[in-house]
């Protein structure tokens, strides 16, 4: 029997995330696994319910589960609380934090039938299939941050991007042993030109990569990769990067699948691991059924894959969302001509059917 934590949050987390469960109850029928949700409030909606964004609850029932499935944090409405109490760094961030989720995989596979539903050209995002490694629990993200008044009457902020040997060590061993079940490439990502922390980071990998002789090491200015990763993306097998270069270039590579809509992710690397689309709570849409719930189900499936070691249960749900998306089923995301359009419950429908 495993335990999985749901935390469904704010926004289209909660219809996304709704949709994954039953892709899992779904799997858990067809191979025989037993799988128990106990649901759990976090984010925006934690914080109006007990006013914080990650009771105790939560976090106690996060770490007594063998996995968690998190949906998204934040939205306009807590927008003005104090940084602890918004459901970002009060939720998804002290959450990573607690829990010591410093590794967060983002994998960005384009499905063949969504080869046109980029912006970009066909021929340049057709095949790709790469692995942004992201460090989570770091870097600018965490540092210690300061406002202060001038006298003036004006204020000067400040944000401080950190990073110790051993933190950066050990998201890159993540990304090498990660590089040697691929296609053995480590890029590692950072602005060595002018940050000390990433001349550091540049040291540590490059001394890691001693150890790792049968895997390929480039290192590339995060400007430069910016750039790279819409001209020519099929270069890349693994990234490995600081916490917020990871979390600016996951949104743009998410293009190259057609949607923010499809990017799954996993943060791992303490005792339980969080499962949990790249999107955010995407207000704009909340509450209408038009979220695309394929990240989220795609979540599921690294949790089944990563957190309870069911490799064959995972196979099966990417399989049967690539066999939907081969059908030209499509959310209003991904939506082209020709294709049927069906809103978040009935594309996991499809999905569970071929299941
Ligand atoms: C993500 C999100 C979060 C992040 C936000 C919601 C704090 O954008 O998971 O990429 O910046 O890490
Ligand atoms: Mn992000």
């Amino acid at each position: 029997m495993y335990k999985i934590a749901v935390l469904p949050g704010d926004g289209i987390g909660s219809e996304v995330t709704v949709q994954a469960v039953r892709v899992l109850e779904a799997v858990g029928r067809r191979f025989k696994r037993e799988f128990t949700f106990s649901e759990a409030l976090v984010g925006g909606a934690a914080y109006d319910a007990t006013g914080t964004p990650l009771p105790g609850e939560t976090l106690d029932l996060c770490l007594s589960s063998d996995a968690i499935l998190f949906g998204a944090a934040g939205g306009p409405k807590w927008d003005s609380l104090p940084p602890q109490l918004r459901p970002e760094a009060g939720g998804i961030l002290s959450l990573r934090k607690e829990l010591g989720l410093f590794a967060n995989l983002r994998p960005v596979r384009v499905f063949p039938s969504l080869e046109n539903a980029s912006t970009l050209k066909p021929e340049v995002v057709a095949g790709v299939d790469l692995l942004i490694v992201r460090e989570l629990t770091g870097g600018l993200y965490f540092g210690k941050k300061h406002r202060e008044n001038l006298p003036d009457g004006s204020f000067r902020a400040v944000d401080t991007l950190e990073y110790t040997t051993f933190e950066i060590e050990r998201i890159t061993r993540v990304a090498f042993d990660l590089a040697r079940k691929r296609r053995k490439k480590v890029t590692s990502v950072d602005k060595a030109n002018v940050l000390e922390s990433s001349r550091l980071w540049r040291e540590v990998v490059t001394a890691l990569g001693l150890e790792y002789q049968d895997v390929s090491l480039d290192h590339m200015y995060v400007d430069n990769c910016a750039m790279q990763l819409i001209k020519n993306p099929k270069q890349f097998d693994v990234l490995v990067t600081e916490n917020m270069f990871g979390d600016i270039l996951s949104d743009q590579a998410s293009v190259l699948c057609g949607s923010l809509g499809m990017l799954a992710s996993a943060s791992i690397g303490g005792r339980t691991g969080l499962y949990e689309p790249a999107h955010g709570s995407a207000p704009d849409i909340t509450g209408q059924q038009l979220a695309n719930p394929i990240a989220s189900i795609l979540s599921g499936a690294m949790l089944l894959r990563f957190s309870l070691d069911l490799g064959e249960e995972a196979d099966c749900i990417e399989r049967a969302v690539t066999e939907v998306l081969d059908l030209g089923f499509r959310t209003a995301d991904l939506m082209e001509q020709g294709k049927t359009r069906v809103n978040t419950a009935e594309m996991a429908d499809l999905i569970i059917e071929r299941i």
